[in-house]
């Protein structure tokens, strides 16, 4: 049987379409939601992946800014930024577009943003709050993913879930949120990296599976059991004849999982919609902060 195809593109149309009302409520105070974003250098995929943010934003009547800078910035200067950026009250949100120049202090960066401003999720405060079971901002791709689960009502309770991947963007704060003791979640899981010997050991196990390390066609229908989950974060660019020049690819293997999996994100149109939609609400919630 086909598996169902979790599409992303639908659940974030039925997010903003939630949120409609309460950007509505804002702008009668004169609230306008308002991001931040910084981007460095020259990355075409940081590129497209910021004009596609920006875009939503004034899809939805919210506003973004857009600060560029040339790769070769002191971090000096990008601290200043923020720390402006800061105490800007037009600014709701702010968001420093990953991944940096290798001379630049990622961790520096993501420490000087207001916590309550990181509409990201990535500053050790937010981390810290949602390892502890009380989230306020949660990072945009796993919270998507969440909602993915929920607008399709996927339990989690009493599943296993393998997380492939531990960066702080995605793999350990889905590992966290699937596991936390709370309702759409309380899964068992298990998070495999780098350091993992023979992963698909795990994979075979999984009910659900949640691949996020950056590898083109990764993970393949031999590497699942019958009628597992498939969400694939992976956005690989693959080289073609179309006038892009390229098309997207996840991390798995979509051929040969679509003959075991019952249900499988789709790339593009899975996880990517929902990652913007939820930076969106994010940074609605900030807005919506900045009035109790
Ligand atoms: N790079 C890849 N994903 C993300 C994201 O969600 N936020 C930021 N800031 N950078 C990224």
């Amino acid at each position: 049987m086909e598996p169902k195809i979790l599409s992303g593109k639908e659940v974030s149309n039925s997010v903003y379409a939630a949120l409609k009302g309460r950007i509505t409520t804002l702008k009668s105070q004169s609230i306008i939601p308002s991001l931040a974003v910084i981007i460095v250098g020259e990355d075409a995929a940081s590129q497209v992946y910021v004009r596609n943010k920006t875009r939503q934003f004034s899809n939805h009547g919210l506003f973004s800014d857009t600060i560029t800078y040339p790769s070769d910035i002191t971090q000096e200067v990008l601290l200043s930024k923020i720390y402006e950026l800061n105490k800007n009250i037009q600014f709701h949100g702010i968001l420093v577009q990953l991944p940096l120049p290798n001379h630049i202090d990622e961790d520096a960066i993501i420490d000087a943003i207001d916590p309550k401003k990181d509409v990201d999720g990535f500053h050790p405060y937010n981390l810290g709050c949602l390892a502890a079971g009380k989230p306020i901002f949660i990072p945009c791709t796993p919270k998507g993913i969440m909602r993915i689960f929920h607008h399709y009502n996927i339990t989690i309770s009493g599943k296993h879930v393998v997380v492939v991947g531990r960066s702080n963007i995605v793999g350990r704060p889905i590992s966290i949120l699937t596991s936390l003791k709370q309702a759409n979640s309380n899964g068992t899981t298990t998070i495999c990296h780098s350091g993992t010997d023979n992963i698909s050991h795990y994979t075979k196990q999984a009910d659900i599976i949640i691949l996020a390390m950056g590898s083109l066609g990764y993970l393949k229908g031999d590497h699942v059991k019958e009628g597992a989950i498939v969400i694939d974060v992976g956005i690989n660019r693959v080289t073609d004849n179309s006038p892009k020049g390229y098309k997207l690819v996840g991390d798995g293997d979509q051929l040969s999982l679509s003959e075991k999996v019952s249900a499988i994100t789709p790339v593009p149109g899975g996880v990517g919609p929902m990652t913007i939609a939820m930076l969106v609400e994010n940074t609605v919630e900030a807005a919506e902060r900045t009035q109790v």
